[in-house]
């Protein structure tokens, strides 16, 4: 392996110009990333995830109606001031996880959401020459340490390129990216291949690629060729099957649990799980949720 291959990642993208169609009519003015989950939109979540990992510069692959993601991490000095005149300290605290250093945040536009490798390359001259991290922003985790620092971690043993993998029901793998690894019992392994959505029967693993990546910035090489795949899109996938001819990838097995808030009933879930973890909102949360439990669905409104 190239000596190169073990540079920090110290640079997250964030790519958030999709057109979120199965939240609408939620995200026709609203970006989906802007959702709130409990009490923080899921693009805050997303840095704060990338800061635990310890990376310090953040590029957003925004698009057309999605100026409110980059609003969202301005420090606002009146509002500072005004809740700080109110005495409001927690709030204040609270509101400091949004603020991104000066100089810290890329923006940086794809003018047509023409799919998830076409996002990725777009960030391309503010990457650079150097290992990078992606977030899909919506898929969400639990766990006692965040997905990013888990994959971190992994990198810094291994190198290479790394793909965060968490297990799905076997009956439900024609739903998914499925990896196939060299060794499925162990946390970390070195992946053969990916296989886009096989049937239970063909899966090589029932371990689903589930959207956090550390990626070489030869990927963007491969990018550049602008291959149509899947669905008439760019995908990073057959970006990644390519680099793979010449370069590791490692799956690094999440120790917690996935949401995917990207549809309504994984967003509703999700809501619930983050909930119930919170330490200000979880018992609250578990008293609500008794309340409804045993009701008769069409009077749990009464
Ligand atoms: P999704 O596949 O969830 O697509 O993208 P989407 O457009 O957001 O949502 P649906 O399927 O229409 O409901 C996964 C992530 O990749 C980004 C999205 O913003 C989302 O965070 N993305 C996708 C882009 O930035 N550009 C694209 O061209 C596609």
């Amino acid at each position: 392996m190239n000596k190169d291959m073990k540079r920090p990642v110290r640079k997250a993208v964030f790519p958030v110009a999709g057109l979120g169609t199965r939240f609408l009519p939620a995200t026709k003015v609203m970006p989906k990333e802007m959702l709130p989950l409990v009490d923080r939109p899921l693009i805050q979540r997303a840095v704060e995830e990338a800061q635990e990992a310890g990376i310090e510069e953040f590029i957003f692959v925004s698009g057309r109606g999605k100026s409110l993601i980059t609003q969202h991490f301005e420090i606002q000095p009146e509002l500072r001031e005004e809740l700080e005149r109110r005495d409001k300290l927690a709030l204040l605290e609270k509101l400091s996880h949004s603020d991104i250093p000066s100089g810290k945040v890329q923006i940086t536009m794809q003018q047509r959401a023409l799919g998830l490798g076409h996002a990725v390359w777009c960030a391309k001259n503010l990457v650079g020459d150097e290992p990078f991290a992606v977030f899909l922003v919506d898929v969400m985790t639990l766990g006692e340490k965040g997905c990013m620092a888990q994959m971190v971690d992994a990198y810094n043993q291994h190198g290479g390129n790394v793909i965060a993998s968490s297990p799905v029901p076997r009956d439900l793998t024609y739903k998914y990216g499925i990896l196939d690894v060299e060794n499925e019992g162990v946390d970390v392994s070195p992946i053969n291949a990916m296989v886009e959505k096989p049937k239970p029967e063909d899966a090589p693993s029932n371990l689903h690629i589930l959207g956090r990546y550390i990626l070489q910035p030869e990927i963007f090489d491969i990018l550049d060729e602008r291959k149509i795949g899947a669905g008439g899109e760019i995908q990073l996938t057959d970006a990644m099957e390519k680099l793979m001819e010449t370069q590791s990838f490692s799956s690094v097995k999440l120790k917690g649990e996935t949401y995917d808030c990207g549809h309504h009933l994984g967003f509703i879930e999700a809501n619930i799980a983050f909930a119930l973890a919170d330490p200000e909102f979880g018992d609250a949360t578990h008293e609500i949720l008794k309340k409804y439990i045993n009701k008769d669905r069409k009077n749990a409104a009464a």
